[in-house]
C-alpha cells in the first residue's frame, strides 16, 4: 500500500466527472487498498478516487457507526447510485480536499446505497447520520460538486469550535 496526495479545491481535476470502473482488476484493488491508507493517515471518514487524482467511481467511506466493542471499518463503493434517502439533517461537513474549511450542509439522515465491491459484486448498504451525509458527500466528489457549493453558511472558526452554529 502507498499513502497518494490528495488533492486540494484549486486542482480542476475535482471538477470533472469520473468515469465507470469497469475493470474490477489488481489495479482497482491496489487503487483502493491506498485509499485505505491515505484515508487513514489522514484521519478522514471518506474519499474518493477523483481526490487522488484517479477519475473513476470509487468512493470509500469509513462506518463509525459500530457498538463499543466492535471496530470501525471502511465501506468500498465502486459505481455507486443512491437508490433512497429518508429523514434529513443538518450538520458540518468538511473535506481533506478543502483543508480547515468547514460549513452546514443539509443531507438526508439516512441513505441507501447500490454500488459494487471490488470484485464486482453488487450490494446494497444503509447508511445513518455520520455515514449517510459521507456517502452523499463521497458520491458527489464523483460528479466534481464540493461541499462548498452546497453549504448554507460557512463557519469561522470559532463558531466550528464553540458548537454554535
Ligand atoms: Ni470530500
Amino acid at each position: 500500500m502507498a499513502f497518494r496526495t490528495i488533492l486540494t479545491y484549486e486542482d480542476p481535476q475535482l471538477r470533472k466527472n469520473s468515469r465507470p470502473v469497469t475493470k474490477f482488476d489488481s489495479r482497482l484493488h491496489q487503487l483502493l487498498d491506498d485509499m485505505r491508507e491515505t484515508l487513514a493517515s489522514a484521519n478522514g471518514v471518506g474519499l474518493a478516487a477523483p481526490q487522488v487524482g484517479v477519475l473513476r467511481q470509487a468512493v470509500i467511506v469509513l462506518e463509525t457507526n459500530v457498538a463499543e466493542d466492535e471496530e470501525e471499518y471502511v465501506i468500498e463503493l465502486i459505481n455507486p447510485e443512491i437508490v433512497s434517502t429518508e429523514g434529513e439533517q443538518s450538520g458540518a461537513e468538511g473535506c481533506l480536499s478543502v483543508p480547515e474549511e468547514f460549513g452546514i450542509v443539509n443531507r438526508p439522515e439516512k441513505v441507501r446505497v447500490r454500488a459494487q465491491d471490488r470484485y464486482g459484486n453488487t450490494f446494497e448498504v444503509e447508511g445513518e447520520g455520520l455515514t449517510a451525509r459521507c456517502f452523499c458527500h463521497e458520491i458527489d466528489h464523483l460528479s466534481g460538486v464540493l461541499f462548498t457549493d452546497l453549504a448554507e453558511k460557512m463557519l469561522t472558526e470559532e463558531e466550528l469550535n464553540s458548537g454554535e452554529y
